[in-house]
């Protein structure tokens, strides 16, 4: 791996734990103003402070994310079909001359194992990575799990192998309870979680906490923060569990803490 490659990989992760906590906003790209996210700025803002990088797409970046922020930016740049159209048809829809004027640390690119496109989706993480590498500039591998796709190690051991096979640098699956494990052993680089539907906070503390426990990198999480009745607070208690082994109770009482103190962005309201 080249200087370039390693220094915009170390960015993202603590240098402490080895972990990282990346905040995910990039869900308008198929599904339009997210509950959360339907004011973009408003939304992320608060909780840039305690994002180790930001995954976002280019559109939300340019318009609502201040340049001088300091924050690593991994951007989305595959695309193409709505939530109302079939979501496996992406393609690459953003350049990589486009990620380095942004100044990104990463690309991401989703693939669907199992889909209609997968084919298609596997062969375009191959020919961005082809490219990234020419750069020195990481790509993030997601694998997207379709709706008649079990979320089992089985398929998610597939499908995260697949991805590292490929060329990707780093992998966004999803966290499954049995043998989680076996999938983190299978994929020969770094996994991090995407946290999925909205849950009770006490559980996706629990669910950021086994995965990191059983081998994850950290996580890529999105609607468990920012739909959270305290996004600043919930994104601090997950830090608190991937970056400083917290157990689940303590994380929850940090919560719990930081809710009723109602804090935002590390000030007291
Ligand atoms: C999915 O479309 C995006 O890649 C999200 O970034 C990913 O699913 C993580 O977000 P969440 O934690 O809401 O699942």
């Amino acid at each position: 791996m080249d200087w370039g490659m390693k220094n915009r990989l170390a960015s993202i992760f603590n240098q402490k734990s080895g972990k990282t906590v990346m905040l995910a906003v990039d869900h308008g790209y198929f599904q339009g103003p997210t509950t959360g996210l339907k004011k973009p700025r408003e939304a992320i803002t608060p909780l840039l402070p305690y994002s180790d990088c930001l995954f976002v797409t280019r559109g939300v970046l340019r318009n609502c994310i201040t340049p001088t922020a300091n924050v690593p930016i991994f951007l989305r740049v595959s695309g193409g079909p709505s939530v109302l159209g079939e979501l496996s048809n992406e393609d690459i829809t953003t350049s990589m001359k486009e990620a380095l004027r942004l100044n990104a640390v990463g690309v991401g690119i989703s693939i669907f194992v199992g889909e209609k496109n997968e084919d298609r989706t596997i062969s375009n993480l191959g020919r961005l990575v082809n490219e990234a590498e020419e750069y020195g500039m990481p790509v993030l591998a997601i694998t997207a799990v379709g709706k008649e796709m079990a979320r089992d190690a089985r398929y998610l051991g597939l499908a995260t192998r697949i991805a590292a096979e490929i060329g990707a640098h780093m992998v966004k699956t999803y966290y499954c309870a049995e043998d989680f494990d076996k999938v983190v052993e299978g994929c020969p680089v770094p996994i991090v979680i995407a946290g999925g539907k909205k849950i009770p906070e006490r559980d996706a503390l629990q669910m950021a906490h086994d995965a990191v426990s059983k081998g994850a990198a950290g996580v890529d999480m999105g609607r468990n923060i920012f739909q959270s009745e305290n996004p600043a607070a919930m994104i601090q208690a997950i830090r608190a569990v991937v970056h400083e082994n917290y157990s689940v109770d303590e994380a929850f009482e940090l919560f719990n803490e930081l809710n009723n103190k109602k804090v935002v962005s590390g000030v007291v309201e």
